[in-house]
């Protein structure tokens, strides 16, 4: 195995503990030699992927090391959404946050070894690899909308895509692990929204084609907020009643972006604009009542206060799963009491998870 580092002194920790697999050869990114040694089973990367300046010089030892079938498993400090594209641009097979746990880095690198690059369903290598698949197109996603540039569909499905197919096949609970570990919020959210979403179609034992749709409409739920200056979306604490307004325009926003775009099924309008009105007609934008809200919209709703409920901030700890589901329990006639009786099965996949 080879170990490809810009940080010495702290990699040897991480070369011991990797030591677990097999023999373990440290390459310093800066100072590597010409030299090609004896070809490596596997690569493995603790570099900081933020730096461009990092990334060519990695692309340039990558060159150097890896054969063609080669896997390689990237490990990043952070799991920024930007860290992680860039470690998909350079080919990673797997990445996985440096820190994580010795027995899981072992199993991963047995996986990659044994599979080639492709991860075994139902492991947390596959949700992961597939989350980092979402990751990427969400990035996409948010990035053109924030620019006032078109959505590409293929983004979107790729993202519906992987999710589903994460959701289908493992844990939630390996899911939520995984979307912890990114520190941007609107990321952590969508992701977190559209993983419950997934998972609620799956429990309700929707057809392949529903599926897709309700997370595709999770996905793209708060698309909206692209649009709301990030100073108010990511203020750490209570909004006052000026920035709470601003906060409330984005379903309205998402809506008039989707319909502006075309392409978009009336369904997933429907998610964006109406995931924050109530059956008991409390809610916004347009103060809907029972008869107005659609299913699929009733799920979102639900998938959406209840991650707000257990998602992590560095200012609040996260709820509880069993106190979070009590809390829609008690909210009473302004959610669908079936759906919410039901959506307790996709509760309690979280419950291991917390
Ligand atoms: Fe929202
Ligand atoms: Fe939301």
């Amino acid at each position: 195995m080879l170990l490809i580092t810009d940080r010495l002194d702290e990699s040897r920790e991480l070369a011991r503990r990797l030591g677990v697999w097999g023999p373990c050869r440290v390459v310093p990114l800066e100072r590597d030699g010409d030299e090609t040694g004896t070809p490596s089973a596997i690569i493995v990367s603790d570099v900081d992927l933020a730096h461009r300046g990092t990334v060519e010089a990695m692309r340039t030892v990558l060159a150097r090391h890896r054969h063609k079938e080669t896997p390689f498993l990237c490990l990043l400090r952070d799991m920024t959404a930007r860290s992680t594209i860039q470690a998909q641009a350079i080919g990673a097979s797997e990445i996985l946050p440096t820190n994580t746990a010795t027995s899981v880095l072992v199993k991963t690198i047995d996986q990659l070894l044994r599979e080639g690059t492709e991860p075994v369903r139902g492991t947390a290598a596959f949700t992961r690899a597939h989350l980092a698949t979402a990751a990427v197109s969400l990035a996409d996603m948010l990035e053109s909308a924030s620019a006032g540039k078109p959505i590409a569909l293929s983004a979107v499905e790729a993202s519906v895509e992987a999710i589903d197919q994460a959701a289908g096949a493992s844990d939630i609970g390996d899911w939520l692990q995984v979307v912890w570990s990114y520190d941007d919020l609107t990321y952590q959210h969508c992701m977190l929204v559209a993983g419950l979403a997934a998972s609620f179609a799956h429990q309700l034992g929707f057809s392949s084609e529903d599926r897709r749709l309700v997370t595709r409409a999770a996905v793209l739920h708060d698309i909206g907020k692209s649009r709301i200056p990030l100073e108010i979306l990511h203020k750490p604490g209570a909004l006052d009643e000026a920035e709470q307004a601003v906060v409330r325009t984005h379903p309205a926003i998402g809506h008039a972006m989707l319909l502006a775009q075309g392409g978009f099924s009336p369904e997933v309008l429907a998610a964006v604009r109406s995931h924050h009105e109530y059956l008991d007609g409390s809610g916004y934008p347009d103060g809907l009542g029972d008869g107005q809200i659609p299913d699929l919209v009733r799920m979102i709703t639900i998938c959406d206060i209840y991650a707000a409920l257990i998602e992590r901030r560095s200012y609040k700890p996260p709820m509880m799963p069993e106190q979070a589901y009590d809390i829609l329990v008690l909210m009473g006639t302004k959610l669908d009491s079936a759906l919410v009786r039901v959506f307790e099965q996709v509760v309690q996949k979280t419950v291991q998870a917390a």
